[in-house]
């Protein structure tokens, strides 16, 4: 199997898929800007590449490292000191080359807020985190009309305890709540494997914490044991 291409698996949801992933023997390449998380990753057997999000070229050079790869997953969320968001500008960039070199397969991990859900923001929410959700929704639609068939997760507050099992995912626009981030990375495990999650954006929360004004309705994910037999990739 070619790898999966993941940006920001230093730490945080990335780094948790690359542990699934790897825990499957699917093989993985992660591209990180620092060499703190290198030896875990290369511990598990992911292939590492150095390279900022926010230089095409070394985003061009990650990709070229295992051409052709599988698919692609971008975590990649944050704020340059000089006020330039990776939310838009690196994921753009990792987009356009996922363009380029014909990658249909990318699951892209933004915020609940993001996009259709915009309208249901609470005030705190956009005084909080605002410009970080509307670089995410630049990245999101820039996606969106370049590889239609991809798939965006939106997680709602994000924990680190370990996983619950519970996690969901919902095209409910008014969905809130809270999720842990080794739950996002089982989510977005399964639905880079599940070929009806494609084309499609989804809230993601823990059902325990599943705030809506309607009634929750989640998303019927492929079990990840049949994705394992027939990848559909
Ligand atoms: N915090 C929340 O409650 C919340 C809620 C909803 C959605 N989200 C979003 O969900 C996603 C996953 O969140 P998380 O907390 O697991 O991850 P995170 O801690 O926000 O990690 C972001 C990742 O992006 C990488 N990154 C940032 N700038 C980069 C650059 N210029 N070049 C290469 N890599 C770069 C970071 O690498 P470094 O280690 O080198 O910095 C890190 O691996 C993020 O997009 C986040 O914004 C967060």
């Amino acid at each position: 199997m070619r790898p999966v291409l993941i940006f920001g698996a230093s730490r945080g949801v990335g780094l948790a898929l690359a542990r699934l992933l790897r825990d499957q023997s699917i093989p993985v390449t992660a591209m990180l800007r620092s060499p703190v998380a290198s030896a875990e990753l290369e511990s598990m057997g992911a292939h590492v590449v150095c390279g900022d999000a926010f230089s095409c070229d070394d985003v061009a050079r990650a990709f070229a490292s295992h051409d052709p790869v599988c698919g692609v997953v971008s975590t990649l969320g944050g704020r340059r000191a000089d006020g330039r968001y990776v939310d838009d500008e690196g994921n753009i960039n990792v987009i356009d080359q996922a363009t380029a070199h014909g990658v249909g397969r990318f699951v892209f991990v933004t915020s609940i807020g993001c996009g259709e859900m915009a309208p249901f923001r609470s005030e705190r929410a956009i005084a909080a985190f605002g410009a970080a959700v509307d670089a995410k929704t630049r990245a999101e639609e820039h996606l969106r009309s370049v590889i239609p068939e991809a798939t965006i997760i939106r997680p709602g507050g994000l924990r680190s305890d370990p996983a619950t099992g519970r996690g969901i995912l919902t095209s409910d626009p008014q969905m809130h709540g809270f999720i842990n981030r080794e739950d996002v990375a089982q989510l977005a495990a399964r639905a880079f494997f599940d070929p009806a999650t494609r084309g499609r954006s989804f809230a993601a929360v823990d059902s325990d914490t599943a705030r809506s004004d309607n009634s929750v309705a989640p998303f019927d994910l492929r079990p990840w044991s049949e994705n394992l037999v027939s990848p559909a990739i």
